[in-house]
């Protein structure tokens, strides 16, 4: 059975004192409702992962780093290994954002190697996929997400593929308050499901989490959560104050 995810990308926000004081009023916020529905990720900066970590007393709680390097170790400045981030006691990973793949020239080959090292390491990529505004305009979404998908995941064994949660980001609803409506998230979700289904089979497809990210909010969570398709959401702005996020939560 797939599971619900809610998580949060800070992206470069949060000091750490700021990120800690978060942590401590989410945990408190999520013990005081005693149905929570979704397991729940915090995506902070590498240097925060290992205070969050050992802050973290909540068994639905999680911490994401938002990157991790493509190499294994050794001489490679300002780096962080999956290694490393998984010795902070981080679960997850996020690779492939659209700010990584077009900001820092991030390419399927090298989010390839990515996922890889986080897998071999133990942690679980929240892999994200989506298309730019040019793209969805010509309506090349679907071939563009298809690859996405094929040149960096299907060479994996569906044992591992079956470790990784996809995180539908279309470029022109991330930041921007624009969302996908329900229904264009519902049928790219559906198409990301059969395209793995294509390759894995029904019940690797079944049980893959695929969220979707871009604006997503405490008003128009409940019904992006609502499509069959849609287990989950990558939260960006709205993943930035405890009063914002945990409405996003409580959708589920
Ligand atoms: P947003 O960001 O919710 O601020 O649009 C989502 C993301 O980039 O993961």
């Amino acid at each position: 059975m797939r599971k619900n995810i809610v998580a949060g990308n800070w992206k470069m926000n949060k000091n750490l004192q700021e990120g800690l004081a978060f942590t401590d009023a989410l945990q408190l916020a999520l013990s005081n409702h005693d149905k929570i529905n979704c397991e729940v990720i915090i995506g902070a900066p590498f240097i925060h992962l290992a205070h969050i970590s050992g802050k973290i007393n909540d068994k639905k709680l999680h911490v994401a780093a938002q990157n991790c390097a493509d190499k294994a170790s050794g001489a490679y400045t300002g780096e962080v290994s999956a290694e490393m981030v998984a010795s902070t006691g981080a679960k997850y990973v996020i690779l492939g954002h659209s700010e990584r793949r077009s900001y820092y020239g991030e390419t399927d080959a090298i989010l390839k190697e990515k996922v890889l090292l986080a897998l071999a390491n133990g942690l679980k990529p929240i892999f994200c996929i989506g298309e730019v505004l040019e793209e969805r305009e010509a309506g090349k979404q679907e071939e563009v997400v298809r690859t996405q998908i094929e040149n960096a995941l299907f060479d994996l064994s569906a044992e591992d593929f079956g470790k990784i949660i996809l995180a539908y980001e279309p470029v022109w609803a991330i930041g921007t308050g624009k969302t996908a409506t329900p229904q264009q998230a519902q049928e790219m979700h559906a198409f990301i499901r059969k395209t793995i289904a294509g390759k894995y089979g029904e019940t690797v497809a079944d049980d893959t989490s695929i969220l979707y990210g871009g604006s997503a909010n405490a008003s128009n969570a409940k019904e992006l959560f609502s499509n069959p398709d849609v287990d989950g959401g990558l939260i960006g702005g709205a993943s930035l104050e405890v009063e914002k996020f945990m409405p996003i939560i409580q959708a589920f």
